[in-house]
């Protein structure tokens, strides 16, 4: 037995920004962020918060799996934008959908936590212990970017992904993770300082930092290691896979991936140029999207790979 997909969705905030909209509020240009991004456009909240983004993205997908809330046993979300410390995201998606029986916590992987919340959740219905769960990317990265730092906010976005997991004999057949903690301050967000009576420093609020070019070359060197080792695990070549369902950073990581490991580009489907970088929600919205399009056939091989804040990484081949 393995774990298999069998409902996806996902939710966009109302609000679209485009390059040329960014543009009128600080100095940068449409040709920059596209020419060194693939970003046209993003979408950011304005009322809506990462749990309900995830309440949205969890409806759509249970109704695509058939599925109630009541029926769901274990609810896991990968974010590092939840809108409370606690409860955690999941909890408020398991009020919010209804899903009394599940067991319900957050896991925090940066742009890898849609790939170790799937992980996880696969290891818990091997062990036999739940039957099904409810996994999650989510984001309201808005929240948390310098929108004075041109170099990083220019390229994030909100919005959340769900799928719906079940035993069943087809589905997940090889996984890689990984993290490289010695170089976690090269995507970096502190969270609150303490303001206990011991500690003298101001209350002060961090945002995002990023090293672009390090993370640049840690994804290019890291992702296809990752991905050649599940397709080594299954004995299978980059030519037996269908699509590379990759964390949307930055397409010209996607190219040199796709260079990397000499398959066409056309394999790495992009979200990015309307979506922009959501961290772990990034993978599953881009699957909710292939799926929603008919583009996914039964008994197709799909890699999915998520990489970023830890610094860390994941992948996962799966017979869909
Ligand atoms: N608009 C216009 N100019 C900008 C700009 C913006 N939004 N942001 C930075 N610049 C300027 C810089 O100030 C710099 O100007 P200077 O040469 O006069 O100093 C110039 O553009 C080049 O900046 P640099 O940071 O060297 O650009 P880059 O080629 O490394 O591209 C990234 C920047 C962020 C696009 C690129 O490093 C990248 O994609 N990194 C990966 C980041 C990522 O994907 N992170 C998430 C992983 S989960």
């Amino acid at each position: 037995m393995t774990t298999r997909i069998i409902g996806t969705g996902s939710c966009l905030p109302e609000t679209v920004v485009t390059n040329d909209d960014l543009a009128k509020i600080m100095d940068t240009s449409d040709e920059w962020i596209r020419t060194r991004t693939g970003i046209r456009e993003r979408r950011l909240v304005k009322e809506e918060t990462t749990a309900s983004l995830c309440e949205k993205a969890a409806l759509r997908a249970l109704e695509n799996a058939g599925m109630t809330g009541e029926e769901i046993e274990l609810i896991i979300v990968g974010t590092l934008t939840g809108d409370y410390v606690t409860p955690s995201t999941a909890c408020q998606v398991q009020a919010g959908i209804g899903a009394s029986r599940a067991a319900a916590f957050d896991v925090n992987a940066a742009c890898s936590g849609f790939l170790f919340a799937l992980h996880m959740a696969h290891a818990y219905l091997q062990a036999g212990i739940y039957q099904n769960a409810l996994i999650l990317g989510a984001e309201t990265l808005s929240k948390i970017m310098d929108w004075s730092d041109r170099s990083t906010c220019v390229l994030f976005g909100d919005g959340a992904g769900a799928a719906i997991l079940k035993r069943d004999v087809t589905g997940l057949v090889a996984f890689d993770l990984g993290c490289d903690g010695s170089r976690g301050q090269a995507l970096s967000c502190k969270n609150r300082l303490n303001n206990n009576p011991l500690v003298s420093n101001p209350i002060s609020l961090d945002f995002v930092h990023m090293a672009g070019q390090e993370v640049y070359k840690f994804a290019v060197s890291t992702v296809p290691g990752s991905i050649g080792k599940v397709l080594e695990q299954a004995g299978i070549t980059p030519d037996d896979v269908s699509w590379f369902v990759l964390h949307q950073a930055n397409v010209r990581i996607l190219q040199a991936v796709a260079k990397r490991l000499k398959v066409s580009e056309e394999k790495f489907p992009v979200n990015l140029d309307h979506c922009g970088n959501i961290s772990a929600a990034s993978v599953p919205i881009l699957l909710d999207e292939m799926n929603r399009n008919g583009k996914l056939k039964k008994g197709e091989r799909i890699v999915l790979s998520g990489f970023g804040g830890g610094l860390s990484w994941g992948s996962a081949l799966l017979e869909w």
